[in-house]
């Protein structure tokens, strides 16, 4: 049996320690927020807080949070009112959405460690997200007449702000 703290209550979970603690999360615990992207610790849509620092749940089991303290998604803040899940909704940040809650464990744990981080310290903090992943790893590998053809398509002022994106 493996025991810890989860969103502020003791959980118990009786089964395998070496499951991992993103199945317990959703299976066991019936907490969806968190969500299986990856699974191989990349996209972060998995991320929640282990005594505070972010971590892929899909990465570790039960037993690495052995009386630790968990902390997902939906026991960030009571309301969903984390500064991180304000400034989340001000600024219309999702897109598909999907792996939102492990970017908002992110940025939380991130802004916990370090409150005032600059750009750098918080582009190099945080994951992109796996549609953005999957994108870039598509376009990668499209054939190179294809690329061309394409981009006769695409406006000169479209190609001009996407060059301004930073991620
Ligand atoms: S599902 Fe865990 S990092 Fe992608």
């Amino acid at each position: 049996m493996t025991k810890f703290t989860l969103n502020g209550a003791e959980a118990h979970f009786d089964v395998p320690a070496e499951m991992p603690l993103l199945w317990a999360i959703r299976d066991l615990a019936g907490l969806p927020g968190t969500k299986y992207g990856c699974g191989a610790g990349v996209c972060g849509a998995c991320t929640v807080h282990v005594d505070g620092a972010a971590q892929r749940s899909c990465m570790i089991t039960l037993g690495d949070v052995e009386g630790k303290e968990v902390v997902t998604i939906e026991g960030l803040h009571p309301e969903g009112d984390h500064p991180v899940q304000v400034a989340w909704r001000d600024l219309s940040v999702p897109q598909c959405g999907f792996c939102q809650a492990g970017q908002i464990m992110q940025a939380s744990a991130l802004l916990a460690a370090t409150p005032n981080p600059t750009d750098q310290q918080i582009l190099d903090g945080m994951r992109l997200c796996i549609g953005r992943m999957r994108m870039a790893d598509a376009t990668g590998r499209a054939p190179v007449s294809s690329r061309m053809s394409n981009m006769a398509q695409i406006p000169v002022e479209a190609t001009r702000t996407a060059a301004t994106i930073r991620w």
